[in-house]
């Protein structure tokens, strides 16, 4: 069903990101061919969904070890029993909810996770979306003259916005997030527009929850164009809308994807538990 030559069936979603994978269980102990091809998909799609899975947190954490390390977020309890396991527990009433404005994951630390595998464990009848957008289209549709001018071009991202005394994003009680005693600032800079370690494509990496400012500019000098920027990332055109059910697993690439959670649950309770996977330096 797509371009590349996989051992079972891939559904692309839209055109420019993410597909679903069917027939397989990821449960089960899959051989280093599924994996590699799973990880292929990944690549090529940005997010790969699976539907119907059943999984407790150790077969959770089992498939995403073939991936890579589990990731430890900086300002997230997580799960007592283990801080790898971020329950995303959205309860009826709640106004704020973890994820909903256009982000990737963790940009405010030095080495931002590869990617996140979220599974839905209690999912609403309907609302609760998510939405992810492909950095890499993003991108390349800018003219040629503002790729160029961003070409060696940094920004701060700040965990500042999505934690802490002066956050205006999430629910504190959503993820057991550190209480505001506890909360440091956690900023870096990284490259404004990054080149994937695996594919070589370039993506654009900004966001509206944790970019601050470009590097050697101020806050109010940056807005415009960060805004711009942000705005740009996740235009209809880049981006596609999974639509959840229990048992479902999305697996996002977060070295080129931006998602939102979208806070349209009303009535509705809505658990979902993630897991992160360790990545590397942006270049
Ligand atoms: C997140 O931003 O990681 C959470 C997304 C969601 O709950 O849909």
């Amino acid at each position: 069903m797509s371009s590349g030559d996989y051992p079972f069936v891939v559904e692309p979603v839209t055109g420019a990101i993410g597909a679903e994978i069917h027939g397989v269980e990821i449960a089960r102990e899959l051989d280093a061919d599924t994996v590699a091809a799973l990880r292929r998909a990944l690549l090529e799609f940005g997010v790969i969904f699976f539907r119907d899975q059943s999984l407790d947190v150790d077969r959770h954490k089992a498939f995403a070890m073939r991936f890579g390390r589990l990731f430890l977020h900086p300002n997230i309890k997580g799960d007592r029993s283990d801080p790898a396991v971020i329950n995303i527990v959205r309860e009826p009433g709640d106004t704020k909810i973890i994820g909903e404005d256009w982000h990737s994951d963790t940009p405010q630390v030095a080495e931002p996770p590869m990617g996140s595998l979220l599974y839905g464990v209690d999912v609403p009848p309907y609302g609760g979306d998510t939405m992810f957008a492909s950095q890499y289209h993003a991108y390349e549709a800018l003219s040629p003259g503002l790729q160029a001018m961003l070409e060696n071009v940094r920004a701060l991202h700040s965990d500042r916005r999505t934690a802490g005394p002066a956050r205006d994003y999430g629910a504190a009680n959503v993820v057991q997030t550190l209480s505001n005693d506890q909360w440091r600032e956690t900023a870096h800079f990284h490259p404004v527009v990054r080149t994937h370690p695996e594919t070589g494509r370039k993506a654009l990496y900004v966001n509206r929850q944790t970019t601050i400012a470009f590097e050697h500019m101020s806050e109010a000098e940056s807005r415009g164009l960060l805004e711009y920027l942000c705005l740009h990332a996740h235009r209809p055109e880049f981006s596609c809308r999974f639509r959840w059910k229990t048992g479902s697993l999305a697996f996002w690439d977060n070295r080129c994807t931006q998602h939102t959670a979208i806070n349209d649950t009303g009535r509705f309770r809505r658990v979902m538990r993630r897991l992160q996977l360790c990545g590397d330096r942006p270049v």
